[in-house]
């Protein structure tokens, strides 16, 4: 995809990863729409990239998803892409989940992107894309982690369907599994304390990582443990 002037939206603007997204696409020429929980950090970000088009939205409420889609479908002409970089953590031992903790971060980490997505996919073009943020438990599940890696595993099992799915109208699906990075989401957890975790990877390689996905298209970015290094296939 040509970046210059594309219309894509990034849900979970207000976040560091999907703030910096934003940022990267609007710097390479990109027509950004933004959504995001909180209405003032939204707001700020819209106003610094040029008056974007921004919607706050909660993702627990299908409804307001939805709606963020619609509203940036308007205020854009179209979409070509969307970018889904919400999420939210928990720690603590699987027997000790609580569930109204366990069903948000189903909620956020796994309908809330299959939603949006959904709402999108009539509006994205052959050559369209959308862009997931899973992340590495979704393949290697995480002790104290157990509801975070099923979220996010789930996640990615539904990308690769999608992906199969929609092959023949020419859309793109990159599921992005990133390794620790710090952002302070750990430090937002909706429950418990963080593991040790390892040193936190480079959000700039991430961010290139994804840029270049949505020009080259690809299926998943992910981390190569003997390189350290992000690779897109
Ligand atoms: N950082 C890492 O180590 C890492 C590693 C692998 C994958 N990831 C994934 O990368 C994504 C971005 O994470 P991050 O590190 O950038 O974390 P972050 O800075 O905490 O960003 C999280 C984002 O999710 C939004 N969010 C949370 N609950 C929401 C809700 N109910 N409705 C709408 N938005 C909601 C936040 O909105 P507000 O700020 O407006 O509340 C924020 O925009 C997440 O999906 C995360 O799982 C992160």
């Amino acid at each position: 995809m040509e970046l210059q002037g594309a219309r894509v939206l990034v849900a979970g603007a207000t976040g560091v990863l999907g703030g910096e997204l934003a940022r990267a696409l609007h710097d390479a020429g990109a027509r950004v729409a933004l959504t995001g929980r909180d209405g003032d950090r939204l707001q700020a970000l819209a106003a610094d990239l040029g008056g974007a088009p921004a919607e706050a939205v909660d993702a627990v409420d299908v409804g307001s998803v939805r709606a963020a889609v619609q509203a940036a479908v308007t205020a854009l002409g179209g979409l070509d892409a969307v970018v889904v970089a919400w999420g939210v953590v928990a720690f603590g031992p699987a027997a000790d989940a609580d569930d109204a903790v366990t069903e948000e971060l189903f909620a956020v980490n796994t309908l809330a992107p299959m939603s949006l997505v959904r709402a999108a996919l009539p509006h994205l073009p052959d050559g369209g894309a959308v862009v997931l943020l899973s992340a590495i438990v979704a393949d290697a599940p995480t002790l104290q982690m157990a509801e975070y890696s099923a979220s996010k595993a789930a996640l990615s099992a539904w990308a690769g369907v999608l992906r199969r799915e929609v092959r023949s109208r020419g859309v793109t699906v990159l599921d992005v599994r990133p390794p620790h990075i710090d952002t302070g989401l750990v430090d937002r957890a909706l429950a418990g304390e963080p593991p040790r975790l390892p040193a936190g990877h480079d959000r700039a390689e991430l961010v290139a990582a994804v840029l270049e996905g949505l020009r080259e298209g690809g299926r998943e970015i992910v981390l190569d443990p003997r390189e350290k290094r992000l690779v897109r296939r």
